[in-house]
């Protein structure tokens, strides 16, 4: 029998490109949607049939039955959240413990992680990442470290090793200074340990190869984005885990050769959450009309999306980074009404220009290129066939600048609002 591929479906920007709508577009052409990086930092926002959701930790292929979603183990996972999250989806009316399976091998965020995740960014001061505070940095630390807990650790003697790490914690808390109270946020954490307990914690790794073996197909859902990879980012704002598509081999223990189609997926425009650098950021009015038209508020935290116009240096380096096969660009509606575009296509500093992107984007401008606007509402189009010519020549342009066909565009927030090419 022919072997199952992986398909990754990667943020090649900062995050919130609209993984979570696509991921839930593609669903039915696969068997199993698996989750291989992030935790409850990750927002990702599903809307159809007049409902919305925003997912963290549970896969977007969560909504179709027949379909076996996994929480794999380069994921960090935070019981409370987690059970916050799956009991809205079941209040809904989904069966979540027949369709998700967590990986034991998915390390625990603890209250204290949280804590220390806040104590860390009150220290750095201005230099603050802006996190979060989903306790995503000390949790993956704690991995590396290798003093972490995993989910297969709930599993035997929990109590013992819970207060084992977490009286560590303390510690350390106390020896910055940092006054905190979990109280109320660790019965509710206790009790999503318990829940957790419902699900089927399994070796999601042996699950995949063996669907693979199967010739089933897996469709891998990135969260944040290339930009904020560990590796990859632009160091250190940066998330702490590898979103890139490395990651999903190591998120989920497949091989390269599994790896079939890459997505990459990104707006029409740039935006960025939380500080770093970000050379096309815009700080006049046309930096707020995008971020009210496309509504640039963090799903998470509710924070304002620092917002500017789509960035080809950064593109051209995140499709090579992840060897991006097709790429998905999202909310090119938001857009619809501005008489010119910009687009990015290098950077300068101190007389000097350059296309590709350098080790650190701080103190680089962006040097622009100008295209007409298409001055018409796209969100009612069904095909390529209606888009009107300036809106093509802007696809042809990205196209070119970036060496890589884009198949797929998004035109609003709902599932139905989807053009294939
Ligand atoms: P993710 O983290 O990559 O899944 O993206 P988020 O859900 O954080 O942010 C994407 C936002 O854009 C969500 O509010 C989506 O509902 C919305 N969205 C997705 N695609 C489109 C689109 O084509 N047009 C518009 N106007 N909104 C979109
Ligand atoms: P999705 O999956 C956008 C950003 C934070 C901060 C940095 C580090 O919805 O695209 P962390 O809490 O991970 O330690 O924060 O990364 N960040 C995101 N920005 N989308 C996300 O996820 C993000 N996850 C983290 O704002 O700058
Ligand atoms: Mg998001």
């Amino acid at each position: 029998m022919k072997k199952g591929k992986v398909d990754a479906l990667l943020g090649i920007v900062f995050g919130d490109e609209g993984k979570g709508k696509v991921v839930d577009y593609f669903t039915p052409k696969y068997d199993v949607v698996a989750r291989f990086a992030g935790g409850p930092n990750a927002g990702h926002t599903i809307i159809f049939e007049g409902k919305k959701f925003v997912l963290r930790s549970i896969p977007s292929g969560i909504f179709d039955e027949g379909k076996l979603n996994i929480i794999g183990n380069g994921c960090v996972i935070a019981p409370d959240l987690f059970m916050l999250e799956a009991k809205e989806l079941e209040a809904a009316g989904y069966d979540l413990k027949s369709r998700l399976h967590i990986s034991k091998r998915a390390h625990l965020i603890l209250p204290t992680h949280r804590a220390l995740d806040r104590a860390y960014e009150a220290a750095k001061g201005k230099n603050k990442v802006g996190t979060t505070g989903k306790g995503i940095g000390p949790t993956y630390s704690e991995k590396a470290a290798r003093t972490g807990l995993r989910v297969g650790d709930i599993l035997e003697n929990f109590p013992q090793k819970y207060a084992a790490l977490k009286a560590r914690h303390e510690q350390i808390l106390h020896d910055l200074d940092y006054a905190y109270d979990i109280a109320e946020e660790e019965k509710l954490w206790l009790e999503g340990v318990d829940y957790m307990r419902s699900f089927p914690l399994t070796d999601t790794d042996l699950e995949l190869n063996q669907a693979l073996c199967e010739g089933k197909n897996v469709l891998a859902e990135g969260a944040q984005g290339t930009l904020l990879d560990i590796d990859h980012g632009t160091y250190p704002f940066v998330s702490s885990s590898n979103t890139t598509a490395g990651g999903v081999c190591t998120g989920l223990g497949v091989a390269p050769s599994t790896i079939g189609e890459v997505f990459g997926i990104f707006k029409a425009y740039s935006t960025r959450v939380g500080s770093g650098p970000f050379p096309v950021e815009l700080f006049d009015e046309t930096g707020d009309k995008i971020r009210e038209i496309g509504h640039e508020f963090g799903a998470v935290t509710g924070r304002n999306r620092r917002c500017g116009w789509v960035d080809l240096v950064a593109l051209r380096h995140t499709i090579m980074i992840n060897g991006v096969t097709q790429l998905i660009m999202m909310k090119s509606d938001v857009l619809d009404t501005f008489p010119t575009i910009k687009a990015c296509i290098a950077y300068e500093k101190d007389g000097e220009r350059i296309t590709s992107m350098p080790y650190d984007t701080e103190g680089w401008q962006a040097v622009y290129t100008e295209l007409p606007g298409w001055q018409t509402d796209l969100t009612g189009m069904k095909s390529e066939s209606e888009f009107p010519q300036a809106f093509k020549d802007y696809i042809a342009f990205i196209e070119k600048e970036a060496g890589c066909p884009i198949t797929i565009l998004s035109v609003g927030p709902d599932r139905e609002q989807t053009i294939v090419r």
